[in-house]
């Protein structure tokens, strides 16, 4: 009985699917679900009462349209994050951070590998941001496989252990690299790894064409921490006190921050100097 009930509501949704299919950008969850329809509609209705996210509809779409590293599941619109962040984030000027992306990966060969460089107490959005930058960055979001997420606490807790650590992540991102070049590596909070843990991406972020044949300049570096929140706390509201408007405070926060930021050796943001000139 529940089967015939489904029917139709599947070839609306074939139909919806011819429509909507050219717009790939548009959310991956929705776009999965109509392109399945469409193609296996009786399988659908088989699978009958499958929520969106059902594992083994997940499963049998990951098997049937495997990740791949290129347009189809990377790209980035620049106009669909700036609307994004319109709509969701409030008083953050950053503009320049879909420019900075745009240019990047429409370059087939950018000078050097991007970083970008997220400060501010915790609860600024940091983490926010960076989510909605990794959502229009690939059609599967964080669950891309080329997204690599580290955190400080998680991944690097001990201090003595510095030189190990630095050798797992040359490996893997010498490894994801190779495997895709548009690969995003994001490392939360910078300021609890141990010092110098960083200086272990500095081959791959300056500007060398290829280290053994693997071309490191594709990919997108993102820090994201908590130091120089005191120094920006601190600057903001001393200009707030004078009246000055916010705008025009951020464009000489970004002259500070970097040589604050390397003044306060307590953290790993030491970064030696690719940290310096690389900032966008
Ligand atoms: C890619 O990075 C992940 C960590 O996100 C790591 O576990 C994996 O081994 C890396 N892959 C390769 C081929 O190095
Ligand atoms: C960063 O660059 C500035 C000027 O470009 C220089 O004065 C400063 O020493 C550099 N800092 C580091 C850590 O390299």
């Amino acid at each position: 009985m529940r089967i015939y009930l489904r029917l139709p509501l599947a070839s609306i949704l074939a139909l919806l699917n011819l429509f909507c299919y050219s717009n790939v950008e548009s959310i991956a969850g929705v776009n999965k679900y109509l392109f399945a329809s469409a193609t296996f509609p009786t399988l659908f209705v088989a699978v009958g009462e499958a929520p969106f996210n059902n594992g083994f509809f997940n499963w049998l779409f990951d098997i049937i349209f495997p990740e791949r590293c290129s347009g189809s599941w990377i790209d980035f619109s620049a106009e669909g994050f700036n609307n994004a962040l319109k709509e969701r984030v409030y008083g953050q000027p950053l503009i320049g951070l879909s420019n900075a992306v745009q240019q990047h990966w429409s370059n087939n060969q950018p000078a050097k590998a991007l970083l970008l460089s997220m400060h501010g107490p915790p609860g600024t959005g940091k983490n926010y941001v960076s989510g909605i930058l990794i959502r229009h960055l690939f059609i599967k979001d964080s669950k891309s496989k080329f997204y690599h997420l580290f955190s400080g606490t998680v991944h690097f807790p001990h201090k003595n252990q510095v030189q190990t650590y630095k050798d797992q992540i040359q490996a893997w991102v010498r490894g994801n690299v190779s495997i895709c070049p548009k690969s995003v590596f994001v490392f939360d909070e910078v300021d609890k790894m141990p010092a110098t843990l960083l200086d272990a991406l500095k081959p791959f972020v300056d500007s060398y064409q290829h280290i053994d044949r693997v071309d490191y300049r594709r990919a997108i570096f993102i820090f994201l921490s908590n130091s120089g929140s005191d120094m920006i706390s601190r600057y903001m509201l001393a200009q707030k006190k004078l009246g000055k408007d916010r705008s025009e405070v951020y464009s000489k926060l970004d002259d500070k921050l970097p040589l604050y930021l390397y003044d306060e050796s307590n953290g790993a943001f030491c970064f030696s100097s690719t940290n310096n000139q690389s900032l966008p």
